[in-house]
């Protein structure tokens, strides 16, 4: 599952991104829009939401019936679906666990967006039935406070921390120029470093 500390820090485009490239890789993914209080994977995807997660785990419509297949090469889609008053119920309930159980046997990656860990609880209820998280910060804005209390959280929940994506992050200046041009630099030949304006320059 992919989240973070606090709203806006880009979970919902790290998942998007993430689904579509190990899509691309040939192996089979489903991206499924946990956030049921703000969801945009329907946007990003242009998607009807009518059928989705909650409609599923209400027991209206069927798996297949909430999928929406191929969306990309090999990306399944399954939307958060009518609004819910009750997240927090749905996500922690059996009926999610088995729906889980079952899209985790079909599919070799699964994806949750899902909401951030320091606001609501939706998110490590969700976590602790996946094989981790991903924790998505955002340069310039989130802070180191809210990413420890985000993984202590984890910490306490059991659940398994799978990684730190750093969204929006700007390269260094390039010994080159301006950066834009060089995102990838290469050791020299000693291997020493050098800094110009807190930058490491390779
Ligand atoms: N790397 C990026 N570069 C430019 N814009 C970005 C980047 N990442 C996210 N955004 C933009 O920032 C906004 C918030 O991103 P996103 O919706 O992915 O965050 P979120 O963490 O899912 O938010 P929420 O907490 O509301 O679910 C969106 O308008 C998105 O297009
Ligand atoms: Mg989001």
């Amino acid at each position: 599952m992919v989240s973070s500390p606090m709203p806006d820090e880009g979970k919902s485009t790290i998942s998007a991104n993430l689904a579509i490239v190990l899509a691309q890789t040939g192996a089979q993914v489903l991206l499924i829009d946990c956030d049921l209080r703000k969801p945009s994977i329907n946007r990003l995807f242009k998607l009807p939401t009518h059928k989705g997660l909650t409609s599923i785990l209400c027991g209206i419509d069927k798996i297949e019936e909430a999928l929406n297949e191929n969306v990309v090469q090999n990306l399944d889609i399954i939307t958060a679906g009518p609004t819910s008053p009750n997240p927090s119920e749905l996500l922690g309930s059996t009926r999610m666990s088995e729906f889980l159980s079952i899209v985790q046997k079909a599919y070799d990656y699964v994806i949750l967006d899902t909401t951030p860990i320091n606001i609501v609880s939706d998110a490590i209820i969700v976590a602790k039935q996946t094989a981790g998280a991903l924790l998505v910060v955002r340069q310039g804005q989130s802070r180191h406070d809210q990413l420890n209390k985000a993984v202590e959280s984890c910490g306490f929940a059991g659940v398994n921390i799978l990684g730190i994506v750093i969204n929006e992050a700007r390269a260094p200046v390039s010994y080159y120029g301006d950066g834009l041009y060089y995102g990838y630099k290469y050791p020299a030949a000693s291997g020493r470093k050098q800094y110009k304006n807190n930058s490491a320059v390779f």
